[in-house]
């Protein structure tokens, strides 16, 4: 049989030097519900940033398309919450446009469906289940004429480092045709001790968050990590702008993974890296949207200037 990614994934990141797990893995029903709560901190200042940002952002992004019909496609549905704020604007101004939320999770689209359906009954609303490429494959060609607005927001692009992340828009590039809309979310490089506050609560939830990834391979895998010896750390590059978070063993342990037909040691303090969250400045933002093959129209930004949800326009 073959394993699954989730098993495979975990098996080549134990394997690797340094060891790795991939953030992508923290998203199980628990690692969700610890999401909302950070999203929920005071420490965490991207939601609340994002959400001032598209508050504003509809004549904007409208003005942007020039007064053509268009497709509103997002990537991760979420619950809606900050594009509420969109939908509205663009309803009132008597905007053409179709909603296509694209989420791999069939009960994140359906709770999406329910609330729209409640609020906006005769908005238009197609979502696509699937992973996000294979998704933008199905729309295909599209009815002709009929532009494309890309939003991902969340700052979700800080979870790829610098490399992927150009690659991952390039290849999103391949979906649209020039002229076409994409709005990403980017943190800002800023103070450091924000940045660190934000990956570091006091109050442990982003710790419990990382943990709950060995949880996840306890219960998935039938491993036995203790998750007593295992701590949280999170490093900050002001020059680089990558926050990153490691797993660090604080002492020796030898872990079995039933499932792998594995046994890994760790040394004392070894760490697992787990998570970038890569922080950008706006000249390197205006850098990647070149290599990635578009034009930087405008940075949207909060008042404080710490998040920007950033238009571009394919060429
Ligand atoms: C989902 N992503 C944008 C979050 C971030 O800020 O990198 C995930 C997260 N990790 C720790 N706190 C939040």
């Amino acid at each position: 049989m073959h394993p699954s990614t989730f098993a495979s994934d975990i098996l080549a990141g134990l394997r690797a030097s340094p060891k790795q797990l991939s953030s992508k893995w923290f998203y199980d029903e628990r690692g969700n519900k610890l999401f909302q709560a950070i999203m929920a901190m005071p420490e965490y200042y991207l939601t609340d940033c994002e959400k001032e940002i598209f508050q504003d952002a509809g004549p904007a992004l409208l003005a942007a398309t020039g007064g053509r019909p268009f497709d509103l496609i997002e990537l991760g549905a979420g619950d809606g919450s900050k594009t509420q704020y969109l939908i509205e604007h663009f309803l009132a101004a008597g905007a053409d446009f179709v909603y296509r939320p694209i989420d791999i999770s069939a009960h994140a689209i359906e709770l999406l469906g329910t609330l729209i359906r409640h609020r906006w009954p005769f908005l238009p609303f197609q979502p696509i289940e699937g992973d996000y490429f294979s998704a933008l494959n199905r729309l295909g060609s599209g009815q002709s004429g009929r532009l494309r607005l890309v939003l991902f927001p969340g700052g979700n692009i800080g979870n790829f480092t610098p490399e992927e992340a150009v690659e991952f828009l390039r290849h999103l590039r391949t979906f649209l045709r020039p002229g076409d809309l994409l709005l990403t979310g980017f943190d800002l490089k800023k103070d450091p001790a924000i940045i660190l506050a934000a990956y570091n609560d006091a109050t442990g939830h982003t710790a419990a968050f990382n943990l709950n990834l060995l949880a996840r391979i306890n219960r998935e895998l039938s491993a036995d990590f203790d998750l007593d010896n295992w701590r949280h750390w999170e490093t900050y590059d002001p020059l680089s702008g990558a926050a990153r978070s490691y797993l660090v063993a604080q002492g020796p342990q030898t872990v079995h993974i039933a499932d792998l037909e594995e046994v890994f040691s760790f040394a004392p303090y070894e760490a697992i890296a787990v998570e970038i969250s890569q922080k950008y400045s706006r000249q390197e933002i205006q850098a990647m949207s070149v290599a990635a093959g578009y034009t930087l129209l405008e940075h949207l930004e909060d008042a404080r200037g710490w998040f920007t949800d950033s238009l571009w326009r394919a060429v």
